[in-house]
Formats: structure tokens, C-alpha cells, sequence
């Protein structure tokens, strides 16, 4: 669905999913995130309001059980987590207009609010099933408290509702040998009165309202589907230990994480209407007219296209403009994978590179189809560097010596090619459309394309062949004025992907973009001097971010170790590689001669290790390894091990590293070094 533009002013509310609190924000979230983010700054670059809400989505059984394990409280955990992502967000330039949480008090008073609506006009029932039961806790058990072996491929401390090595979904009762988490014991078959919403009695309101465009077409086949199979009820509670808000009138009964967590949205937006004093009613109303869209990820589809219309509908809101909803993330062709190191996080994202790279990217790959996205990591750094660096920012520092230097700072009183300037500023339209309808690959091949074509009149006009003839100055100045005016439009256009750069180059050429005002060349007018603005990537970067994921997941990073589930289970045997591939590492008996922990390093221990015979330093390397979790520094001295000798040095937090030891294990004091028997001599070639 697109909204054409128009002369007036629209009001649009939009909003991402609501990241889980308990885990870190990874390149895939952030498709989305950035995703969202371009497109509400697109919006407001063109004049409208709009406004951007986002919330960690706090509750359910993951955060309860993960907060356990931390040996802390779901508050403790959530509040640690909301800040880690929102520093995430902010410096990866996703300009949230407010980012809250689900546990809150407007969400707590919108979902009670909201059920007793439903309950009123009698969308609620209750009925008796059939739970898992601890009979010594005595409590009920939610799927993810029972463990036990898969029914399918027989791996024994398994979850209840799927098998994390054979991706096997089923319920706990098909579990073989059950055991309850919380007591150890067998569970039993216990009645338990649930509330199911009635999702049924929407049936023919979200049939029309998916035939009216609210939905990508694949989405809505995908949901006839579901309607021809008929519309379950939807069991909304869960019974206690629950983390999330209690059903009012039902004690120890919760609702489940999935009936808060949309209202989340609209809890958020609250939060922001009070601080502002905008009125929530203007966006929320049955009768609204402002816009309200949901971005989401295909896998949660279901939830914001069939249970949230209706829930809205149900309880007198208004129901979303549109659902967009887009692919999922593959990095180098494949799943994201911690042992390749491509699960990458925001963070260590952020550590080796540019955060306007990756939303460069993003862009130049997405579509408005539900399509999935890849991330090849050489592609990555190549587009980059030609597009950004090589066309875009090199019309501006080609032109900008000459202005500053020879001409004061400033641009000329005309442009030599008005006609090539409005040809350019024409161009917009179709950029304009192509965002507004979520076809950002297609805006972005029309910019380079005119970027493209910017360069190509610098290269004509050669200013720099000019500046040296006599007399010939004020054409050099010209040139130079119509080439950082194309530079504008360039970078207005840009400015929803490239914030940060777009601000540079605002100061730069000392005036503020927006679709409205390109139409009007700055001429006669004062810039200021030219700071670099992008720099290329570098191949090392690239690797050093692969490196530390990697790092991560075999040294027992936390978190990482937490989601790595078993030897093999996300470890699939990587690609195939050739003789050649494998002959290029050159793997060798190295002597450890001293080791010792590294100060302010949780996890390293730093190696002296020895390629030869001891006798001069010429052989010795300087390694940092992940391995302090598992070995004591004077354990290590005196053994051999294997390490990989050909590897770029790597500059580390704490020193270069001059190549890697090799170690197995999931982590923790599981993590082995390889050993060589004393026969092996330190130099040897690992064959
Ligand atoms: N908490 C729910 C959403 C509740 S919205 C009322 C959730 N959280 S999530 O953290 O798992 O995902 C947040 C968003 O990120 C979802 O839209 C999801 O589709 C998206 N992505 C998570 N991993 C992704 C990729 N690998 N690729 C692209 N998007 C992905 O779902
Ligand atoms: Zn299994």
C-alpha cells in the first residue's frame, strides 16, 4: 500500500517490533531497525510528522528462566538489557522518538483495559485443558520447564516445545523421560482453566481487511492459508511462575508475553504524548486519520496481521494503515553462524566499523517484498567504497579545495549548467516514490545514478587543469559551484540513510537539507572548509569483526554461551574448501615459554610462544588467547601446543597479537588447547 504524496501535511505513527530483553541486538534486528529508521526520516525530510516508537519487550518465560540463571531479578535483567540496546541503537543512528519497555505502567493499564473490553462484549472464554503439572513444586509448567529427550532424534535435555539439534517442534507430552526444571520431577497431566481469546469472531472483519491492501500480497496468500484451515481461539494466559502482568480477576493467572507485547506500542507512544503533549486519541482512535504502521520480520507475521487487527478492533482502537513486513538477514549466503563468525552483534559491529556503512547497505539491498536479505561481506566492502567514498563524497573533495582556497570560501553567482542542475533536482520524484514505498534498493540505484553523472561532468570540465591556464579562474569557480550543488542533492537525498554524514556536510556547505529547498542552487553563498567524511573500509576491519564474533563464541563469552546449544547443534561443518584453502594456514608446534594473565582482560591470557629452539627472539610471537576460564598462567609454561603462524598480526585492546593457538570446547573450563606429545619439536609444520 502506498499513500501518494500530497500537498498536505500527514501524520504518521510507526513503530519496529519489540526486541526480546534478553539477549543483545545482532545485524539481523537490525534490517529492520534501520529499515524503520530511514523511512520515518524520509518522511520528516519531506515535511510530514512523523513520529518512531520502540520498547524492549520485557516479559515471558526466556527473560524469567534467563534471570534465574543470572541469579538475578527479571528487573535487574531487563534494565540492564534495555540499556545495552538502546546504546546499541543510538549509535548505530536509529533516532527512536521514544524507547520504552512492556513493563509498564501504560502497558500494564492498556492490556488490563483491553482484556476487560474484550471480556464485555464477550470475546473471552475460558475453558478447561489438560497443562503439565509439577507435582512436588506444585506448579504448573510452562514448556520451557520441562526437559527431557526429543521424540524425534532421541537427544536427550531438551526443552519442552522444541529440540535445539534437530529443530523438531512438539508438545511436552511427547517428550520422552520428562523431568520438571524446577524440582526434578516426572511431571503429571493436571486440569488448568485457561482464557482464550476468540479470534473467530474476527474472521470476516480480517478477511476484508487483509483484501484491502493493509498486507504484502505474499503475506495475505499466506494467510488465506490459515483462514481456510479456520481460525483457532488463541489461548491469552498463562498460569504462575509467570513473568508479565496478572489478568485482572484471575489470580495466578498471567497474560501471555504475546497479548502485551503490541500494546507495548501503544504504551510507548503514551509515555511519549505525556511528555510532549501530543494527544494519544489522534493516533489511536477508531476514527483516526493518521497514519500507524507496523515494520516487522516475517516470522512474527501471524501475530501482527490476525491476532493484533483484531484484539484492536475488539477493544474499539483503531486498526494499522499497513503491516510491513520484510525478510531476514543471511550473512555471506548462509544463516548467521557463531563458528564462521558471522553471527555478528550491533556491538561488535560497532567496534571495527562505520554504523553508515552497514545502513548504506541495508539500503542498497532492500526491497518491500519479504524477500531475505544478504550480507556478503566482500560485496559489502566493495559497494561501500566505489559508491560512497569513490562517487559520492569525491565530488565533494574534489570541488571543495578550490572554493576554500582560492575563492574564499565562496560558491559563484550562477551555475555554468542550470539545465543539468534541474534535470538532477527532477530526478527526486522518483527517489521520493521509491522510498516512500519501501523500494530502497530502486532509490538507491536512482541516486548513484546520478551521482554517476555529477562525476562524469567534474571529469569533462577537469577544474584541476583549469586553475593552472590564466584567466580561466572564475570558470574553475563555477565548476566547482555546480559540482558541490550536485554534491547537495546527493547528500539530501541520502540524508534518511547517512545521518551523520549528511550533518557533516550541512556544516560543510553551511545550510540545512530538505526535499523542498534543492529545487534552489546556493549560489553567492559562504561554505566552509571541507573535513574528510567517509573514509573506504578496510579488508582488516572486515576480518578483525569476524575474528572477535568468532572469539566470542569459542571463549565463553557470556551471553553467546548461553544461545550455543551443544557441540554441533549451531556448528554445522563449515564449506568445503580446497588443498590450496587448507595449505595457506600454516599450523605449527609452538612452545609456550611464558604465559600470564593480561590486566583489565576477563577472558585473555598473554603467550610467549616459541617457533625454535629458544635461542633467539627472532622466533618468538606474542599471542593473546581467549583460554583464562580454563588454564592457570604456570600450568601452561613448558608445554607445546599448535598454533597458527601465518596470521596477520592483530591489534588488540591490550597489544598486538602476533598469530592464534588453537582450542576446542563450548567455553568456560571446557575449552582445550591442543597438546602435542614432547616428541613433537617447536617449529614443526602441522600436516
Ligand atoms: N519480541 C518479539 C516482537 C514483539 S513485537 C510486538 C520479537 N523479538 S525479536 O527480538 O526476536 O525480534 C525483533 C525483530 O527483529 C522481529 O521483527 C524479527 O523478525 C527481527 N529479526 C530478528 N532476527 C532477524 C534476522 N536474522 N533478520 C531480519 N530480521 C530479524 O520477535
Ligand atoms: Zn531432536
Amino acid at each position: 500500500m502506498s499513500q501518494q504524496q500530497t500537498n498536505l501535511e500527514r501524520s504518521i505513527l510507526v513503530t519496529s517490533a519489540l526486541p526480546y530483553a534478553n539477549g543483545p541486538i545482532h545485524l539481523g534486528h537490525l534490517v529492520e531497525y534501520i529499515q524503520t529508521d530511514i523511512w520515518a526520516r524520509f518522511q520528516r525530510l519531506r515535511g510530514n510528522t512523523c513520529y518512531y516508537v520502540c520498547a524492549d519487550d520485557a516479559h515471558g518465560t526466556p527473560i524469567m528462566l534467563r534471570a534465574r540463571q543470572d541469579d538475578i531479578t527479571p528487573e535487574e535483567l531487563i534494565a540492564a538489557v534495555q540499556k545495552e540496546h538502546e546504546a546499541d541503537f543510538a549509535d548505530f543512528h536509529i533516532g527512536f522518538d521514544n524507547y520504552y519497555t512492556t513493563h509498564s505502567e501504560e502497558n500494564r493499564h492498556f492490556a488490563s483495559n483491553i482484556y476487560l473490553k474484550l471480556r464485555e462484549d464477550g470475546h473471552i472464554r475460558t475453558e478447561t485443558i489438560k497443562q503439565a503439572y509439577d507435582p512436588e513444586a506444585e506448579m504448573f509448567l510452562p514448556d520451557r520447564f520441562i526437559k527431557g529427550t526429543c521424540p524425534k532424534c532421541g537427544t536427550e535435555d531438551q526443552y519442552g516445545d522444541n529440540c535445539e539439534v534437530c529443530g523438531a517442534t512438539y508438545d511436552p507430552t511427547e517428550l520422552k523421560n520428562p523431568v520438571s526444571v524446577v524440582s526434578g520431577a516426572t511431571p503429571i497431566e493436571k486440569d488448568s482453566e485457561q482464557y482464550f481469546f476468540k479470534l473467530s469472531d474476527f474472521s470476516e472483519m480480517l478477511q476484508q481487511w487483509l483484501k484491502a491492501g493493509h498486507v504484502q500480497s505474499e503475506v495475505a496468500n499466506k494467510l488465506e492459508e490459515w483462514f481456510e484451515e479456520g481460525l483457532q481461539d488463541w489461548d491469552i494466559s498463562r498460569n504462575a511462575p509467570y513473568w508479565g502482568f496478572e489478568i485482572p480477576d484471575a489470580p495466578g493467572k498471567y497474560f501471555y508475553v504475546w497479548l502485551d507485547a503490541p500494546i507495548g506500542y501503544m504504551a510507548s507512544f503514551k509515555n511519549f504524548c505525556d511528555k510532549h503533549g501530543i494527544d494519544f486519541d489522534d493516533y489511536w482512535a477508531a476514527d483516526s486519520d493518521n497514519e500507524l504502521y507496523h515494520f516487522i520480520g516475517k516470522d512474527i507475521a501471524r501475530f501482527h496481521t490476525l491476532f493484533w487487527p483484531a484484539v484492536l478492533e475488539g477493544s474499539g482502537y483503531r486498526k494499522p494503515t499497513a503491516v510491513f513486513c520484510h525478510g531476514f538477514l543471511t550473512v555471506n549466503g548462509q544463516k548467521m553462524s557463531k563458528s564462521r563468525g558471522t553471527f555478528i552483534k550491533a556491538r561488535t559491529y560497532l567496534d571495527n566499523l562505520n554504523p553508515e556503512y552497514l545502513r548504506y547497505y541495508y539500503t542498497a539491498k532492500l526491497s518491500s517484498g519479504v524477500d531475505d536479505i544478504d550480507l556478503n561481506l566482500d560485496d559489502f566492502m566493495q559497494r561501500v567504497n566505489s559508491d560512497l567514498v569513490g562517487k559520492v563524497v569525491n565530488i565533494a573533495s574534489r570541488c571543495a579545495g578550490f572554493i576554500s582556497k582560492k575563492f574564499g570560501g565562496q560558491l559563484s553567482a550562477e551555475l555554468p549548467e542550470p539545465g543539468l542542475y534541474n534535470e538532477m533536482v527532477a530526478a527526486g520524484d522518483i527517489i521520493a516514490e521509491h522510498y516512500e514505498n519501501r523500494e530502497y534498493n530502486k532509490a538507491v540505484r536512482e541516486i548513484m545514478a546520478q551521482a554517476d553523472r555529477a562525476n562524469v561532468y567534474i571529469d569533462e570540465n577537469k577544474p584541476w587543469v583549469l586553475i593552472k591556464e590564466e584567466g580561466r579562474g572564475d570558470d574553475v569557480q563555477r565548476i566547482c559551484t555546480q559540482g558541490l550543488n550536485m554534491f547537495r542533492l546527493l547528500m539530501t537525498w541520502l540524508k534518511p540513510i547517512l545521518p551523520a554524514t549528511a550533518e557533516k556536510s550541512e556544516a560543510f556547505l553551511n545550510t540545512e537539507f530538505s526535499w523542498a529547498s534543492i529545487s534552489e542552487p546556493l549560489l553567492s553563498h559562504g561554505i566552509n572548509k571541507f573535513k574528510p567524511l567517509l573514509t573506504r573500509i578496510e579488508k582488516e576491519q572486515i576480518e578483525a569483526m569476524t575474528h572477535d564474533s568468532i572469539e566470542q563464541t569459542t571463549v565463553n563469552d557470556d551471553a553467546a554461551e548461553e544461545t550455543l546449544s551443544g557441540p554441533l547443534a549451531d556448528d554445522p561443518i563449515a564449506d568445503e574448501i580446497n588443498f590450496d584453502d587448507f595449505a595457506r594456514v600454516d599450523l605449527r608446534i609452538a612452545k609456550i615459554v611464558k604465559a600470564k594473565h593480561v590486566e583489565g582482560a576477563d577472558k585473555l591470557l598473554q603467550l610467549t610462544l616459541d617457533l625454535g629452539d629458544g635461542s633467539n627472539d627472532k622466533t618468538r610471537r606474542n599471542v593473546f588467547a581467549g583460554i583464562k576460564s580454563a588454564y592457570k598462567p604456570e600450568d601452561l609454561e613448558g608445554k607445546l601446543t599448535v598454533m597458527v603462524a601465518n596470521l596477520a598480526p592483530r591489534k588488540m585492546r591490550f597489544g598486538i597479537s602476533e598469530g592464534m593457538v588453537l582450542a576446542a570446547g563450548p567455553g568456560g573450563k571446557d575449552l582445550f588447547i591442543l597438546n602435542p606429545d614432547d616428541g613433537a619439536i617447536p617449529g614443526m609444520k602441522v600436516k
